[in-house]
């Protein structure tokens, strides 16, 4: 069900962590595209120690960014849990030198530095011989996704299925169970079979008996709390609350030949243009096999945080701002709309500007600095209800170079004119 907390949580870490960070592939889907034989991939498992796994230092740097919630991959498609499942024996418990649950030590850590808990889980599971009556070996991993139900000729009532389903809700009642408090539950791969294999309405009431409190992301086959745009961002916000996830490089596991990290001052922009739109982010880092996370990550988390620490006033306690048309940038707002947020990602020459708003303006000024800003009003309609356009002074201000925000105090809510312009009837 969703919770409050989200909407005012703005900003999460993803982390996809597994057996493919060994040899530093694709997370499942270089086996199943091909790249890997299925074998090679499993013997990753023989270097999967997570030897320095700390998750309290994963906790200290999350808070140092300025997150508020975290989401661990519990199991990814390749199906190897980071638990001590009692259902099969595909774990990193069983089968690497890490030997024992990974998922406890998280929990406890982000709870500890008040980040909100959250657990990804891969609902399909491709090396799990009833999740298709055709092996994987067999069947071939090309054009899988478009191709939907060639591997489950049989229907839903086959007794693999069947076995595979038990299997499922096993797996999830222990997620649900064995870890306390669960903030978030992060699915993945529900996208075939479709829900007259899955369904999806008793995994949601098994996990709203266990977890009620529990927010459930989309990928439930229609039964999800919130939508999941995932690696491109959305121009217009998606119609329910959502989340944007998008990783740091190209990659969401632990890739070292990927250097292709996108900047602290794109990454800001994603964040300032989710907000903007009432979305969050949640940003994804690959971890090592041996748990710890990648200098390129931390450093960029840790100069996101500074920013986001000194701008927090434009971000937590906001809303979705303006809507597209009055302001070359993003915004937000107060919650009761009498503060209005801009941020502006480009050097200004001299002025910018703000259309449509109707509101006097009590007092404008730099949300990192302080430093006040002159505005002037030029033309307008005012027999008509038609604001001029209102143009503030950045000549003299102090430019972020990730992101300036102005802070605009409004007179009283915020009055915005949407129309298209008159013609002049009086004057
Ligand atoms: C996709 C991929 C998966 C990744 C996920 C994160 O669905 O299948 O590998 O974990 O996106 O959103």
């Amino acid at each position: 069900m969703m919770q409050q907390w989200f909407s005012s949580a703005k900003f999460g870490i993803f982390m996809h962590w597994g057996i493919y960070a060994v040899n530093g592939i694709s997370e499942s889907w270089s086996f199943y595209r091909g790249e890997i034989s299925l074998d090679d991939y499993m013997a990753q498992c023989a270097g999967f120690d997570a030897s320095n796994y700390d998750p309290n230092a994963w906790a200290e740097l999350f808070e140092a960014a300025g997150a508020r919630y975290a989401v661990l991959t519990t199991k990814h498609h390749d199906g190897i849990a980071l638990w001590d499942t009692q259902q099969n024996d595909a774990s990193v418990v069983k089968r690497t030198p890490a030997a024992r649950d990974l998922i406890a030590p998280y929990a406890d850590a982000m709870r500890a530095h008040g980040i909100k808990v959250g657990l990804y889980y891969s609902h399909c599971d491709w090396v799990h011989p009833d999740f298709s009556p055709i092996p994987v070996k067999e069947r071939g991993f090309a054009n899988h996704n478009q191709t939907p139900y060639l591997d489950w000729p049989l229907g839903p009532k086959t007794e693999a299925w069947q076995r595979f389903l038990k299997f499922h809700r096993g797996q999830l009642t222990e997620l649900a169970t064995n870890y306390g408090e669960i903030d978030l539950f992060w699915f993945d791969g529900d996208w075939i079979p479709d829900n007259s294999y899955w369904n999806m309405i008793e995994v949601r009431d098994l996990l709203f008996k266990h977890q009620p409190t529990a927010i459930n992301n989309s990928r439930l086959q229609g039964y999800g709390d919130y939508e999941t745009p995932e690696q491109a961002i959305p121009v217009v916000a998606p119609a329910k609350p959502w989340e944007f996830c998008v990783t740091m490089n190209d990659h969401w596991g632990y890739v070292p030949s990927d250097t292709n990290y996108k900047s602290v001052r794109e990454l800001i922009q994603i964040l300032c243009e989710c907000i903007g739109m009432g979305g969050n982010l949640l940003l994804d880092i690959g971890p090592r096999p041996d748990g710890t996370i990648p200098e390129e990550a931390s450093v960029r988390l840790l100069a996101m945080g500074d920013w986001i620490k000194r701008h927090e006033a434009a971000i937590y306690p906001t809303k979705a701002g303006l809507p597209p048309g009055h302001l070359y940038g993003t915004s937000t707002m107060s919650q009761d709309e009498t503060e209005l947020f801009l941020f502006i990602f480009d050097k200004p020459f001299g002025e910018i500007s703000l259309k449509g708003v109707r509101n006097q303006i009590k007092r404008a000024s730099i949300v990192g600095t302080g430093e006040e800003l002159t505005t002037r009003i030029s033309g307008g309609a005012p027999w008509a209800n038609i604001p001029g356009v209102m143009w503030l002074d950045m000549a003299t201000a102090t430019i972020d170079p990730l992101c300036t925000v102005i802070r605009l105090e409004l007179d009283g809510k915020l009055d915005l004119y949407r129309g298209a312009g008159r013609a002049i009837e009086q004057n």
